[in-house]
């Protein structure tokens, strides 16, 4: 076990370690710049459907889903099709509304997780056609499924979703720009520029890793909270919500993500010094919004930690600490603000002593219903 950590302690700090490589991965062989095109077999075998589609409806679980929900925001934004993102659970036992001229998309690291697949079922019961996102090669859900892309992480072993995640944005971003050129909804040269900012992703995810020891001092100042709070708008709302369930999962601390903007609606009244605030505040993203919720905070003396772009002013001066991430693509930037929130649940549960690759309670594959 030693030698398949790669002299890391624990699996999944090898697995977030790994996410350059892992991006990379994913991309290579379908991102050709020099051409002017993505490569996907399942998406082009199968392009009618998908650009006939009424709407999209993804379905997954846990880390999976919130990978779909950070796709609703790129495919609506980029091909301007509705999409809807289910829990696999719901949509199953809901007598949904899905059908032919439905395009379904199935999220799974595992491939294996049961209320997926019976989502699956369904939809291809009810006549829509279903593709899938998968990381293991030969899984139950990349063998059920129409058509699919794997996303190419590599194996998996911590419970704890991290590669998985990044390289299922990153195959839900490819089939966004995919469509949006084949739909002229892109014009060339943006299509050309998002492909060129998505191919240094790996670079800059290499470069907010080197965060690490510093966000391991915040986790060390941090690690006996009761609770946590996630902010974020726009693409970085679902990073909040798969911020906080990397610590619920791994640390065992009660934590909530929230589109900033709800804020107000409810966890406002949690707010008080003993309530760290992770908010990410990345530029653009509705920043100067996210800038007067961080007052709020501060001004009911919660503690802010944030997550801003290089060489950020407004955040950083009312912030009590400040992780940078490089400056990339609005629609990009959920690939770099997940990393730090990554580290942070696992240095706050390796100082409170947690089994962090195998969390009490929680299995990597969930086979039951
Ligand atoms: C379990 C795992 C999570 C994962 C979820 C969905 O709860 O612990 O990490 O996100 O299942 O799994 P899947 O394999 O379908 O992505």
């Amino acid at each position: 076990e030693q030698i398949e950590k790669n002299g890391y302690d624990h699996f999944m700090l090898k697995e977030i370690y790994e996410q350059p490589e892992a991006i990379k991965d994913t991309y290579r062989g379908r991102l050709r710049i020099n051409d002017g095109i993505i490569k996907m077999a399942g998406v082009e075998d199968n392009l009618e459907k998908f650009l006939n589609a009424k709407r999209i409806i993804i379905v997954a679980c846990g880390t999976s889903w919130h990978a779909g929900l950070v796709a609703e925001y790129i495919f609506e934004e980029l091909v301007r099709v509705p999409v809807e993102v289910e829990y696999a659970s719901e949509f199953r036992y809901r007598n949904p509304i899905v059908g032919p001229g439905d395009v379904v998309i199935a999220i799974s690291q595992s491939g294996e997780t049961a209320d997926t697949l019976a989502a699956i079922k369904l939809s291809k019961e009810k006549g829509a056609f279903v593709f899938g996102v998968c990381n293991v090669v030969g899984s139950t859900i990349s063998r059920e499924t129409h058509a699919g892309a794997y996303t190419h992480a590599g194996p998996e072993i911590g419970v704890a979703s991290t590669k998985a995640f990044t390289t299922q944005i990153t195959v839900l971003t490819l089939i966004a720009l995919k469509l949006a050129k084949s739909t002229g909804k892109i014009t060339n040269s943006e299509f050309h520029n998002y492909l060129a900012e998505m191919e240094v992703i790996p670079n800059k995810v290499e470069e907010t890793l080197k965060s690490d020891e510093h966000v391991a001092a915040i986790a060390d100042i941090y690690k006996d909270a009761g609770n946590c709070l996630y902010l974020g708008r726009g693409y970085n709302f679902p990073v909040a919500l798969e911020g906080a369930l990397k610590l619920k999962e791994i640390s065992y601390i009660h934590a909530e993500g929230y589109p900033a903007a709800e804020m107000k609606h409810g966890p406002i009244a949690l707010i008080d010094e003993q309530m760290p605030v992770i908010v990410i505040a990345t530029k653009k993203g509705h920043y100067e919004k996210v800038v007067s919720n961080v007052q709020e905070i501060k001004s009911r003396k919660g503690k802010i930690i944030a997550v801003v772009t290089k060489g950020d002013k407004d955040v950083s001066a009312l912030a009590d600490h400040v992780i940078e991430v490089p400056e990339t693509d609005e629609l990009l930037t959920p690939l770099l603000t997940t990393i730090p929130l990554q580290l942070l649940s696992y240095h706050i549960a390796v100082m409170r002593g947690c089994n962090v690759d195998q969390p009490r309670n929680l299995a990597k594959s969930v086979t039951v219903e």
